[in-house]
């Protein structure tokens, strides 16, 4: 992978209307507060805020005078969503080339930038094709609208069909202790195995807001570990997916600026092998066999 992501990503999804709507000046703030930590990678998608997320990113990205080569920018596409600026008639996936390269030349008019540092295709299409796919990456690589080309939600099977045809170099996908298929789909074993960048979303996976047993009986095997590592709930959450041997990134998803420096400790934090069975155990509720 040419990009050289930060070690924790900033995750954009509820900077606009789906969350948090930050004004320009607050989009702005936050950052150059993200930068000044070392979180220069910014995690969007075309579709976040009902298409409107990557705007508003963008006319606050024109304003902080920050050099465009200092931050990195991850989008996404493929998702065809039914709102009022689309005419849509159901939610559906376009990996046709013509679409493709549009939604990449939106976002980058959105985000107010000539590039993408990647672009991921958001999730997979029962009707993708990757001589198609690889067409429109391709030229949009030699036109240099992006840098490195990518997936997001992909399975070993959906990852080697588009290989078919073109490298990939990242995949972005669910993994936390409260939802880890990733490690029993064959996700993580591939990306290591094929030295593909893999990127966590929801990398707390709603542990916060959940009530159920699952949730309880981490909370419970968490208590101990809180003051042996001297760490917080969401630092050891995160501690837990960077043990992986597949060195996966997280893509945090709060914005408020507290966490994100909470979240950037958790890397000091080296959780002991036996502390993350524990861990894998009270997530599945089961020993392993
Ligand atoms: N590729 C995909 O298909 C896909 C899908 C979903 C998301 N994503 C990406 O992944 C990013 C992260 O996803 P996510 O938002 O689900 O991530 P997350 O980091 O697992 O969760 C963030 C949520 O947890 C809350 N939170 C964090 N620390 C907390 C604490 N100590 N106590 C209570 N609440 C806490 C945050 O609230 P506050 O904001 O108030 O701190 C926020 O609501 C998104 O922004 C997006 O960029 C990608």
């Amino acid at each position: 992978m040419k990009t050289k992501l930060s070690d924790i990503i900033i995750g954009c999804m509820s900077w606009g209307i789906w969350g948090k709507d930050f004004s320009t000046k607050e989009m702005d703030e936050l950052i150059h507060s993200c930068i000044d930590q070392g979180n220069t990678t910014f995690d969007h998608a075309d579709i976040y805020g009902g298409y409107t997320t990557e705007a508003a990113f963008g006319k606050a990205f024109s304003k902080t005078g920050i050099e465009r080569e200092q931050i990195q920018l991850i989008s996404k596409c493929g998702i065809q969503y039914k709102t009022e600026n689309r005419d849509n008639r159901i939610k559906h996936y376009d990996y046709s080339k013509e679409y493709i390269i549009w939604s990449v030349e939106q976002s980058l008019k959105n985000l107010h930038t000539d590039y993408l540092d990647v672009l991921l295709l958001h999730r997979p299409s029962p009707l993708m094709h990757p001589y198609e796919i690889s067409e429109a990456i391709v030229q949009l690589q030699e036109q240099g609208k992006i840098i490195d080309f990518g997936v997001s939600n992909f399975l070993p099977s959906q990852m080697e069909l588009i290989q078919k045809e073109i490298s990939i170099t990242c995949n972005q996908f669910e993994f936390s202790l409260v939802q880890n298929t990733a490690i029993d789909n064959g996700t993580l074993d591939y990306v290591l195995k094929n030295d593909i960048k893999a990127m966590s979303w929801s990398p707390l996976g709603g542990f916060f807001s959940l009530e159920t047993e699952q949730a309880s009986r981490i909370k419970e095997a968490l208590q101990p570990m809180l003051e042996k590592y001297n760490a917080t709930e969401d630092q050891l959450l995160l501690a837990w997916i960077l043990k992986h041997p597949a060195n996966v990134i997280p893509v945090v998803g709060t914005s408020t600026i507290e966490r994100i420096k909470i979240a950037n400790a958790a890397i000091e934090i080296k959780l002991d092998l036996q502390d993350w069975f524990i861990l894998y155990e009270a997530s599945r509720g089961h020993k392993v066999a």
